[in-house]
Order: structure tokens, then sequence, then C-alpha cells
């Protein structure tokens, strides 16, 4: 019988997830399909029942349900507990478990650069996406790396719980040329004309200075990083990754993420 998949979110008509899926089926010729679905926060409930009734196969959660899908799912996976939100759910057949694929979908990206595990790492942000991109770093093996946050209070709290350091946002302006590898994982950027969430005025020229935004394709921070000869990496690898290992997840199969990044930059850029 037809598996089905979905995406659930508020809004939820610009997905491109159900795109990405659906080519990775056809790619793999897995008989399923991946349906975005609106819902709205007073309908999670009845949705995830409606979903389970119907035999979803797994699903997606984008915003504002990261959160509040928690209290119904049976399990967590460690990654979801540390980001408090879930972005993947899989069901193994008696279980709806919760995983956060972000953080590792960001550490797949950054290590398909030129880069070594031993590089001085500047994480710029505390909040949700900032944990789980510092946690996966861990996981990774990347064993320096700094965060740097507006309220610095929260960075210092990161840095506690992942075994990192924590510098304010004027020490890491300051210290900038020591890091090879600059993450910014703020919501600076999403919308047009906002300041840079750290000055770049004093980085090293070919350091990676990663965004985890996509859409804008080159954040203003991205292109201020480029005009200080740096590389630049945006946020579709991100994307596509965490994709990839919520399909892997689903189907025991790792789809070709080159390829993706390639389309959803064309469609995007
Ligand atoms: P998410 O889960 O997307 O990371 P979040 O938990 O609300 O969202 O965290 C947002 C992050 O962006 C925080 O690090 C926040 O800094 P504060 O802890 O000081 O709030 C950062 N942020 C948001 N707007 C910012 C701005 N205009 N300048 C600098 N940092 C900003």
């Amino acid at each position: 019988m037809k598996k089905w998949y979905a995406v659930i979110g508020d809004p939820i008509a610009h997905s491109l997830s159900p795109f990405m899926h659906d080519l990775w089926f056809e790619e793999h010729g897995i008989d399923a399909t991946y349906i975005p679905i609106h819902v709205q926060p007073f309908e999670l409930e009845n949705a995830f029942h409606s979903m389970k009734a119907l035999g979803v196969s797994g699903f997606n959660i984008t915003l504002p349900h990261k959160q509040s899908i928690i209290p119904f799912l049976d399990k967590l996976d460690e990654t979801a507990v540390i980001m408090n939100a879930v972005n993947t759910v899989t069901y193994n057949g008696r279980q709806y478990i919760g995983w956060n694929t972000d953080g590792d979908g960001f550490v797949r990206s950054l290590s398909a650069q030129p880069i070594t595990r031993n590089e001085k790492v500047l994480v710029i942000g505390a909040g949700g996406a900032a944990r789980g991109i510092a946690f996966a770093l861990k996981r990774a093996d990347f064993t320096d790396v700094t965060i740097t946050n507006r309220t610095h209070r929260r960075a210092v709290e990161l840095a506690n719980d992942c075994g990192s350091s924590a510098l304010t946002l004027k020490e890491a302006e300051a210290a900038l040329s020591d890091f090879s590898i600059i993450i910014q994982t703020t919501s600076v950027g999403l919308a047009k004309d906002e300041a840079l969430p750290i000055s770049l005025e004093r980085v090293s020229t070919g350091s990676l200075v990663a965004d985890i935004i996509y859409n804008p394709l080159e954040t203003p921070f991205l292109k201020a990083a480029k005009e200080k000869n740096c590389t630049i990496l945006n946020g579709v690898g991100m994307f596509v990754y965490q994709g990839a290992i919520a399909f892997e997840k689903w189907t025991g199969i790792q789809p070709d993420t080159e390829k993706m990044i390639q389309i959803i930059t064309e469609k995007l850029g």
C-alpha cells in the first residue's frame, strides 16, 4: 500500500519539503508521497490524532509547532531533548518518536566543506538553532567551539551545557581573526535592512562564514563576509541535510544531497 508522509506548519504553502521528499521517493522507486498540511495551533492535537488514524508513516514539523507537538509523542530522541524542539517524527509500529535533525543537518553541510575538526569555530546566537548546532558540533568531534550572543547570559548557559566557551559580542568582534569557521544562527537577516549580528571588520580572509538562513540565499551577513573575501555557506545545505537525515530514518536510504542542493538553490535563486 502506498505510504504517506507529511509536514505540518502554519504557514506551510512555502515549504520546499514536499518537493524534496517526493523527488527522493521517485528517484528511489519508493511508493510514497509527502503532503504539506496547514495546521493552526488550536488544531494541532486533532491533526496529530487524525494523522495517526490515517496511518501516517512519518512527518516533519515546522513553525510554530516544533515544541507544542512534544506532549503528543511517545518518546523523544536526545537530539530533540537538547533542543526542546522536534522537526521529525518516526513511527516504529508502536511509538511516535520525536527527533531534531537540524543540528546534525547543519554539521553535515559544514563537513562537506574542506575543513578540519580542530579549527576554531564561533557560533553566533544561543537560541534553539544555536543549541542544536553547538551539540551537533560536539558530537561530530569539533574540539574548539565558542558561543557568542547578544544576551551574554544565554551564551554562557549554552557553553556550560555543551562544554564550550563563551565570549561577549564585543570580545568576539575583537578576537574574530582567531576563528576560521563562523556560524550565524540568529534570525537576523530574514528581514531586510537589519544590522549585522556581529561586525565582520576583523574577520580573516579565507575564513568560512556560514548562515543558517536559506531564503534569501545571501543574507547581508554573507554579503559582508564575501566582501571580506571569506568563503560563504548559506542555509540550503542545512535544509537539505536535515531532510536527508529524516528520509534516512523513514526509509533507511541515503538520498542524493549534492544534486538536491543545486536544485533547491536554483529554485530560490
Ligand atoms: P531559534 O530557535 O530560531 O534559534 P530563538 O530561540 O528565539 O530562536 O533565538 C533567537 C536567537 O537570535 C537568539 O540568540 C537571539 O539573541 P538573544 O538571546 O539576545 O535574544 C538572536 N537574535 C534575535 N534577534 C537578534 C538581533 N536583532 N540581534 C542579535 N541577535 C538576535
